[in-house]
């Protein structure tokens, strides 16, 4: 059975896998991302490949990564939370691993897996957003990736939902991402504990007394122990997503929306106030068929899934 590679390229780590025609991960590795410099990363995901190409027959590598790839699948544009210009990503994995590799954008890479092997199947119009550092999205029509003309759509985190609002790493203002990701969670969490400390007792005792050194595992702990700082925090988190994702739905009507990324780890703690925010924003709500919002079924593993079938259906 043919095998090829996937690889997910996150801010913090890298994760790789040979994976198999039906999305099974016959082996996989996690390396930390060298931070700063863009050889540096390309260094390490050809180490990790080679590694891993050593032990098992692969015919192509793909990758997935956090920013705006070109519409021919090579170069990463931009990485607004990532120090990526320009970068020739295709070309130096070629380079250095000898195998054709395709760059897909990390949520696209995403959503094509859950779309082929998790909470996708059988569907035809699928949204699938990731709720990490920043928001990710992909989009699947009909069956096919949407990637837009020019490699760059469904980039939903940059929508600019708060006029004048909180600076984004794309360098716009309010955009969606500064609000429902995983970082805004931990930005809303340490603004709520500066603000009223004594609802958020646990949450600054996890976090050894120091609002800057709160992290989104505190929050995550604190809420789960009923702080009520903690649970604002994920109730805020809920509310922009699922007001965000109704207007996703006026523009492209999906089958399903599908939450993954680090934060849908601790999905029972808002899935169900994003749904229910979703429906008191969603437009001509009695009039139509709902979506259901889905928790991804791949966990960590469906860029890299993603990206290694991608790879073999380029
Ligand atoms: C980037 C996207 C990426 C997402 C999740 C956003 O800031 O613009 O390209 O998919 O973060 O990593
Ligand atoms: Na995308
Ligand atoms: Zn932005």
């Amino acid at each position: 059975m043919a095998l090829t590679i996937g690889v997910d390229v996150g801010g913090t780590k890298i994760a790789a896998g040979v994976v198999d025609e039906d999305g099974h991960i016959v082996e996989n590795l996690l390396r930390p991302t060298p931070a700063d410099s863009p050889d540096d990363v390309a260094d390490t995901i050809a180490e990790a490949v080679r590694e891993l190409a050593g032990r098992h027959d692969v015919e192509a590598l793909g990758l997935g990564a956090a920013g705006f790839v070109d519409e021919t699948r090579s170069i990463m544009r931009f990485a607004p939370n990532l120090a990526w210009r320009e970068e020739p990503l295709q070309k130096k994995l070629a380079e250095r691993t000898g195998l054709p590799v395709v760059v897909e954008n990390d949520a696209n890479a995403m959503a094509w897996g859950e779309y082929r092997f998790g909470a996708g199947r059988g569907e035809s119009h699928v949204v699938c957003v990731t709720v990490g550092t920043g928001i990710g999205s992909g989009i699947v029509i009909q069956g096919a990736l949407y990637r837009g003309r020019w490699g760059m759509g469904a980039e939903m985190g940059h929508m600019q939902v708060v006029p004048e609002g909180r600076l984004c790493g794309c360098g716009n203002l309010g955009c969606w991402e500064q609000y429902a990701s995983g970082n805004a969670l931990v930005h809303e969490a340490r603004r709520l504990a500066a603000a009223e400390p004594e609802r958020a007792g646990r949450m600054l005792e996890l976090a050894g007394g120091s609002v800057s050194d709160l992290s989104g595992e505190h929050v995550t702990q604190a809420a789960r122990e009923g702080d009520e700082a903690a649970l604002s925090a994920f109730t805020s988190l809920a509310d922009w997503l699922g007001q965000g994702l109704a207007d996703v739905a006026a523009i492209l009507d999906p089958g399903c929306f599908i939450l993954g990324g680090g934060v849908s780890r601790a999905a029972d703690l808002w899935v169900d106030q994003t749904r229910a925010a979703f429906l008191r924003a969603l437009t001509a709500r009695e009039h139509r068929p709902h979506p259901e919002i889905r928790v991804a079924e791949l966990g960590a593993a469906a860029g890299l899934v993603g990206a290694a079938d991608l790879a073999r259906h380029p």
